[in-house]
């Protein structure tokens, strides 16, 4: 039995993964929200059981936290007293360290942090997991079998937490602000907006698809549209002179650094 602890946005884009993946059915899931209102969507849309986080933690072995960060303390005073060692605790909030969950449950409760991003609600999440303390092979498997469903799965030291964050957490981010400069280029060039979307959501998309099917380097798959003298390499040389790649570094680096921020209080 898996508990989703917080079946809001990400909770439930978990059960659903689950669910039409066929991993477990409704009967092997059991969730916890506090609005009688959300607990009745999730009974209706989904036929899972829908109890408090105390009970439904005491009835799973797997656990998977999913409630805002600021929510943690009072879901793990809640629930503290029914987890125990032979339980596996998979906690999706951000910036929340595994160190942290332990020592609030007490005991030897193996705990494994996981960061998405919310691709999740198409099951194209990069979903990156890193072991606590007692966590073992077993439990790194556990948790890769429950978000395969949702996206591609990468384990990674929890040190590197925040840094995924800023890259894989935030990148979808980038990418919408990217598509928006690349719109508003094709108004400035007088294109209507909806043509301008349109060429630019299927360039991203096909490109997407291209750097991920054709297992090609990104530096080979833009060269190949790079021809000498040509239209591309007057864009790039642009890009070059305005600091295009250094703002890229500095702002990831950015992301991490207020990531660590957060995560310290
Ligand atoms: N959304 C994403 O794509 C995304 C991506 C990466 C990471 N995350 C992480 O996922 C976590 C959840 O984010 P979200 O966007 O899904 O938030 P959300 O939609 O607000 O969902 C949180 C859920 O937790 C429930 N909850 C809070 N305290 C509870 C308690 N004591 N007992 C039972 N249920 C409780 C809430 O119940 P009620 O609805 O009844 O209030 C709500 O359904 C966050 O830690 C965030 O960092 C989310």
């Amino acid at each position: 039995m898996i508990a989703i602890l917080g079946a809001g946005k990400m909770g439930e884009a978990l059960t659903s993964g689950l669910l039409r993946s066929g991993v477990v059915g409704p009967g092997e899931i059991v969730a916890a929200v506090r609005r009688p209102e959300r607990a009745k969507q999730l009974r209706d849309g989904y036929g899972v059981d829908v109890t408090t986080a105390a009970q439904a933690a005491e009835r799973a072995q797997t656990l998977v936290i999913s409630v805002k960060p600021q929510d943690m303390s009072a879901l793990l005073a809640e629930i503290g007293p029914v987890v125990t060692p032979a339980k596996l605790v998979i906690s999706v909030a951000a910036g929340i360290t595994t160190a942290f969950i332990g020592d609030q449950l007490g005991g030897a409760v193996p705990v494994v942090r996981v960061m998405s991003n919310t691709p999740v609600l198409v099951d194209e999440a990069m979903s990156v997991i890193s072991p606590g303390r007692h966590s073992t092979e077993q439990h790194l498997r556990r948790a890769e079998e429950l978000l395969q469903p949702v996206g591609k799965v990468l384990r990674i030291p929890e040190a590197l937490q925040d840094a995924a964050t800023a890259l894989s957490g935030s990148g979808p981010a980038y990418v919408y602000f990217l598509v928006e400069t690349m719109v508003d280029a094709g108004i400035l060039l007088g294109m209507p907006r909806n043509d301008a979307l349109e060429m630019v959501k299927q360039a991203v998309y096909g490109a997407a698809k291209m750097l991920r099917d054709s297992g090609e380097h990104p530096v080979l798959l833009r060269e190949a549209v790079t021809s000498p003298g040509g239209t591309t390499i007057s864009a790039i040389r642009e890009l070059e002179r305005h600091g295009v790649r250094a703002a890229v570094l500095s702002a990831i680096e950015a992301a991490r650094d207020r990531g660590r921020e957060l995560g310290s209080g």
